[in-house]
């Protein structure tokens, strides 16, 4: 009979109860670390719900890593179009065009080396080498601290005490069964262990988990209150005289890079000649740092005198935007019902 140890309590757990992804299979490492590798970079700071469209469309348009790396980045971009932190698109595009190039397109199996890949930090490094090589990595993400936290009834704030979270999780890490382990855990944080109730009773660990005893579970981990900052700021519909409406490319750094918006400035006027109208309409949208909210304004002009182009609104589906800017362009259309609300990309 197998040890009652908490790995194994957590792996038969999950064998009858774990969830079936499209990036997952049971039973051991993924067959295809493609697979890993995209799932992974589309889960960073975004829902498994979310996820879940994307990824099959992705896989459909881009089913290699071959056919990723031969793509232009601007299809790329289209098929991430919505899911938002666009540099991992470029990032995903950047990595396989270099496990085409310097791996021939046999996937690197060290840390050190996928470490170097683009996009991928020590969370992602952990999670591609267990799921996708069943290497005995320990992944560690806010589901993770949270687990951590409960099982031991660690009571300090997380960010104190990172290295004991760190040590503690490691040593439960299953060396034989990372793949399989390091999803188990996921799905407890996601299914069972969630931040607020949480169903102890269905826990394969709750003879274990000391918060639990202590009746402390829904207490921990401490949490952190801080408010996101605000930042204002205006975003302008400029239409020519055709009824075309002015979009441009951010350049490809920093925040949404590569992607084509409505010219848009944090708090100055970008068009202090003309006499832009204030549509009284708003958007707010939260990113990791702060919340942004933006006031809509619309103007005429021939020439804005800015990079750019005109195009007719409903050519807009053709090009990448970020959720924030189709936010602004919704709002706009739908309050002048003549005007084409943007449609999603064919897969
Ligand atoms: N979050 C990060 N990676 C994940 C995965 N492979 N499955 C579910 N949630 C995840």
């Amino acid at each position: 009979m197998k040890k009652d140890t908490l790995a194994n309590l957590l792996l038969e757990w999950y064998e009858q109860n774990g969830r079936d992804l499209p990036w997952r299979v049971k039973g051991g490492a993924h067959p295809d670390p493609y697979v890993i590798l995209v799932s992974e970079l589309m889960l960073q700071q975004t829902t498994v719900k979310t996820v879940i469209p994307y990824f099959y469309r992705f896989m459909e348009k881009f089913p290699t890593i071959n056919a990723l790396a031969a793509a232009p980045l601007e299809e790329v971009y289209l098929y991430w179009q919505g899911l938002g932190y666009y540099s991992r698109a470029r990032s995903l595009h950047n990595t396989a065009q270099i496990i085409m190039q310097q791996y021939r397109g046999k996937f690197p199996q060290t840390k050190n080396e996928v470490l170097k890949l683009k996009g991928i930090g020590p969370y992602t490094a952990a999670s591609f080498l267990a799921l996708a090589f069943n290497q005995p990595e320990t992944v560690v993400d806010g589901n993770v601290i949270r687990i951590i936290c409960r099982l031991y009834n660690l009571e300090q704030p997380p960010a104190e005490i990172m290295p004991l979270i760190r040590q503690k999780a490691e040593a439960l890490t299953d060396e034989y069964h990372a793949a399989d382990y390091a999803s188990a855990i996921m799905d407890l944080g996601a299914l069972i262990c969630t931040p607020a109730n949480p169903r102890c009773k269905d826990c394969p660990w709750q003879n274990r988990c000391q918060a639990r005893q202590l009746g402390n579970a829904e207490k921990l981990p401490l949490r952190n209150k801080i408010a996101k900052p605000e930042k204002y700021g205006k975003v302008y519909l400029v239409f020519n005289r055709k009824g075309e409406v002015f979009i441009r490319k951010r350049t490809e750094k920093g925040l949404l890079s590569g992607l084509y918006e409505f010219p848009w400035s944090a708090e100055r006027d970008l068009f202090p000649q003309t006499e832009p109208q204030d549509s009284r309409l708003n958007v707010t949208h939260v990113f990791t740092h702060f919340r942004l909210n933006l006031k809509i304004y619309t103007l005429h002009c021939e020439n804005p005198d800015k990079d750019g182009i005109f195009t007719i609104p409903d050519n807009l589906k053709n090009y990448p935007f970020s959720t924030l800017m189709k936010k602004v362009y919704q709002t706009y259309a739908s309050s002048h019902t003549q005007l084409p609300l943007f449609t999603k990309v064919k897969s």
